[in-house]
């Protein structure tokens, strides 16, 4: 069983929105499959936290880039929708601190466990009607 299933989030209008999503799943559930190798010995450390490096940049990226769109066509709800970025931003470098300060892996992947209902909330109730009006700006360039 994956930790999430891209059928889980509605399909975006615009392309590159739909493919990160795609992405970003991908590697939770990669997280996911290592984590559990690396309890049993399956897997090494690195290949652990190297994916969840990947991780990090991709959220990083994923946002950066739905608010770089929503300013070039002028969404009207660019505050709340970057709020709701920047709130999940804080959570995740909270994860790492703890993770980093008591060198314990658990402390992140068990936030990234617990990740799938946050982004199958924002992508469906917040990307979802900013896609809609990207892709109708997008339409009349
Ligand atoms: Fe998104
Ligand atoms: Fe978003």
């Amino acid at each position: 069983m994956a930790l999430i299933y891209i059928e889980q989030v509605e399909d975006m209008n615009v392309e590159e929105m739909q493919k990160t999503h795609e992405n970003e799943i991908k590697i939770l559930n990669a997280i996911d499959n290592l984590a559990i190798s690396y309890d049993r010995r399956e897997a090494t450390l690195e290949e652990l936290e190297k994916k969840i490096d990947e991780y990090v940049k991709h959220v990083h990226v994923h946002f950066a880039n739905e608010e770089r769109l929503m300013k070039e066509y002028d969404f009207p709800s660019y505050d709340m929708h970057k709020t709701a970025h920047d709130m999940f931003l804080e959570e995740l470098q909270h994860a790492i601190k703890y993770w980093k300060r008591y060198e314990d892996i658990t402390k992140i992947t068990n936030f990234v466990r617990r990740t799938p209902e946050w982004i199958v909330l924002h992508v469906n109730t917040v990307d979802l009607p900013t896609s809609n009006y990207l892709a109708k700006k997008m339409n009349q360039k």
